[in-house]
């Protein structure tokens, strides 16, 4: 019988999160092949890149599971089994991620995973399974926010680049990614022990999050920032548009600090300030594998090592609760070998 047979008649570990009559519960468990969605693409999972939105996805009260039963990972590494789409045949190292991964499908946090062949593209020469899966989704992001940023005119000249929940994983990239390209880089932290590490990362100055209050007191600030990758969104947000210069741009892709942003139309209309929204589970196959391969090139941000956290299934569920607690320090990798 072929291998790939076998291992959908047969079973493989994963982490669950499911909702029942008995409520909700979430662990690592034996899941049956058959239990799979049918798709293009059969990959065994070599590792997964957790993100918040899989610990949102694996939360009673988080609202991103769109099924009851769930195996969460929006991002995946690992090697095609079984294929029918001769764009991928089997043997090939694939990164899984976007649309509905882990989010209406189920995910990369098990040792198997189906998929269509929209949501994959070839592992990029110049980086390894593992260095994407410490990239995933939040390196992406932070690449489309300074992509973003850069279409519209700023560049390391322009002055200071601000990142906020800058200890967490998109932000502990764009941290890197920004300093990488010579940027002057301001990290927002809520977790004033992280102040060296940060600035290991690249950053020249640390910023206490208590200095970005809930409602910024004035409409307009001094002029402080050229450019912004806001996570936190909130009253952060909300400070940071009221202290970027005139002309300059903040990317706003997260809401771990709170989805209303108390600000005023000022900073657009008298500084001419740009906000731009980033939505990375919204790219196009080709737009991702762009981003990957810019990833692996001209948006490398640099050594990763010091940032990821390797750990095998057993420890998702404590990763998950430290993340929605915003306890995240740089990125975790599951590796499904453990
Ligand atoms: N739009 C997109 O395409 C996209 C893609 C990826 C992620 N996101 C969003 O970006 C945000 C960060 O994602 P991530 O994967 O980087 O998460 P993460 O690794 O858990 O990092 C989140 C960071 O946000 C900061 N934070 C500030 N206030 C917080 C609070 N009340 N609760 C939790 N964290 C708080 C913390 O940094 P400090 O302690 O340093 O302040 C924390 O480390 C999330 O909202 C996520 O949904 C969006």
């Amino acid at each position: 019988m072929p291998e790939e047979l076998s291992r959908r008649e047969g079973s493989f570990r994963a982490f669950v999160a499911q909702r029942g009559p008995e409520g909700f519960s979430r662990g690592v468990q034996e899941v049956r092949g058959s239990d799979l969605e049918a798709a293009e693409l059969l990959v065994e999972v070599r590792y997964c890149g957790l993100n918040y939105k899989d610990a949102l996805a694996s939360s009673a009260a988080g609202k991103v599971a769109r099924v009851d039963r769930l195996i969460p990972g929006i991002d995946l590494a690992g090697t095609v089994l079984e294929s029918s789409d001769p764009a991928f045949p089997p043997g090939t190292e694939v990164i899984g991620g976007g649309a509905g991964l882990g989010v209406s499908h189920h995910g990369g946090c098990a040792q198997l995973a189906s998929l269509p062949s929209e949501w994959a593209v070839a592992l990029p020469a110049g980086i390894t399974a593992f260095e994407a899966m410490s990239l995933g989704t939040a390196g992406l992001t932070a690449a489309m926010c300074i992509s973003a940023i850069e279409e519209r005119g700023i560049g390391p000249e322009s002055g200071t680049l601000v990142v906020s929940g800058a200890t967490g994983g998109v932000g502990s990239i764009a941290v890197c990614l920004a300093a990488h390209r010579g940027y002057e880089v301001a990290a927002i932290t809520s977790k004033p022990k992280a102040s060296a590490w940060l600035e290991s990362l690249g950053a020249s100055v640390v910023l206490g999050k208590e200095q970005f209050s809930d409602i910024p007191p004035k409409a307009l600030e001094r002029e402080r920032f050229a450019a912004a990758v806001d996570v936190v969104g909130g009253g952060v947000l909300a400070s940071i548009l009221a202290a970027t210069r005139r002309r300059g741009v903040v990317t706003a892709c997260g809401m771990a600090g709170g989805a209303e942003v108390p600000t005023t139309v000022f900073p657009f209309i008298l500084r001419g300030v740009s906000l731009v929204g980033i939505d990375s589970a919204g790219l196009s196959r080709s737009e991702r594998a762009s981003l990957w391969s810019r990833l692996a090139g001209d948006l490398c941000p640099g050594n990763l090592a010091g940032i990821t956290e390797r750990i095998g299934l057993s420890q998702v569920e404590d990763v998950l609760e430290r993340m929605l607690a915003g306890g995240s320090r740089g990125r975790v990798v599951v590796d499904l070998s453990l």
